[in-house]
């Protein structure tokens, strides 16, 4: 039987509605509209494109956006000025710092300089520490767009075989802990792993993160397992054509798994949804609110 497919725009539209309806209830309640402010160093087009739809959404839910656009080649010591000014600043609840910095830039000390109550990115170690011992933490958007849409099939992921492929700092790792605090029995894999596939089969859910095209095979895949693609890669078709696939090659699991996200139009849309979701949590933990 063919797989459900996991509608990661409708999911996202849903997230969405939920930060607008949140925005409203802070506006009435405390008199606050939360703040967004997204800062891009430099012309690298894919940023551009992100940059432009973050602020479009936030104004869409609306809260406030903030965009700041410096030229490549901005001093670190300015970066990192206008970060603290930021930090400063009561209208500016969520800060994002657009990687990839320009070479010249330390990435890793402008994101620890960020105040790691307004990082909407939750990569500051601060965030880190508080997601694995179970604080109220600000956590990568894309493993928590994973997770919402892991559990839109699987509510109950208490006991669950996760296996999550891949062990980066901004999707391995985070999603691995938001899948332990969940209760799921979870197993990182990794280049190093031996008989990938053989530890994928034991998956009830599995993550592909590792930037791979189209990499899981159909026999990685228990019959029934819920496969969340986390992969956006762009490749050239035999035929030459452009297209973008994810870490698993989706026709053939398909055919095998129970759910699966697609490549594009699963975890991609659910990244913005789940930053725009930081940003009033961000405001939340600033003023006290509790969820
Ligand atoms: N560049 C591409 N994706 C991201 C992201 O999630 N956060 C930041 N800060 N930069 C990115």
């Amino acid at each position: 039987m063919a797989a459900q497919v996991i509608d990661g725009k409708a999911i996202a539209a849903e997230v969405r509605a939920e930060v607008a309806r949140d925005v409203k209830a802070l506006q009435k309640s405390h008199d606050l509209t939360p703040g967004l402010a997204v800062v891009l160093v430099g012309e690298d087009p894919a940023s551009q494109v992100y940059v432009r739809n973050k602020a479009a959404q936030t104004v869409e839910t609306g809260m406030q956006s903030f965009e700041y656009k410096l030229p490549a080649d901005t001093s670190e010591y300015d970066i990192l000025a206008l970060v603290q000014r930021l930090n400063a600043n009561k209208n500016v609840n969520g800060i994002l710092v657009q990687l990839p910095l320009p070479k010249h830039v330390n990435a890793e000390k402008v994101l620890n300089s960020i105040d790691p109550d307004k990082d909407v990115d939750g990569f500051h170690p601060t965030n880190v520490g508080r997601l694995w011992i179970g604080e109220r933490a600000l956590v990568p958007c894309t493993p928590t767009g994973s997770a919402i849409l892991a559990k839109k099939v699987i509510p109950d992921l208490r006991g669950v075989n996760a296996v999550v492929i891949g062990r980066s700092n901004i999707v391995g790792k985070p999603m691995a802990a938001l899948l332990l605090r969940e209760s799921c029995t979870v197993t990182v894999a990794h280049s190093k792993t031996k008989d990938l596939p053989a530890v994928c089969r034991g998956a009830d859910l599995l993550v592909a993160a590792v930037g791979i095209p189209e990499m899981v095979k159909r026999d990685w895949i228990k019959p029934g397992a819920v496969v969340i693609d986390v992969g956006i890669n762009r490749i050239t078709t035999p035929e030459g054509k452009n297209k973008l696939v994810g870490d698993v090659a989706y026709a053939e699991c398909a055919e095998v798994a129970g759910a699966i996200t697609p490549v594009p139009g699963g975890v991609g849309p659910m990244t913005i949804a789940c930053l725009l979701q930081n940003t009033i949590t961000a405001a939340k933990i600033q003023y006290n609110i509790k969820d």
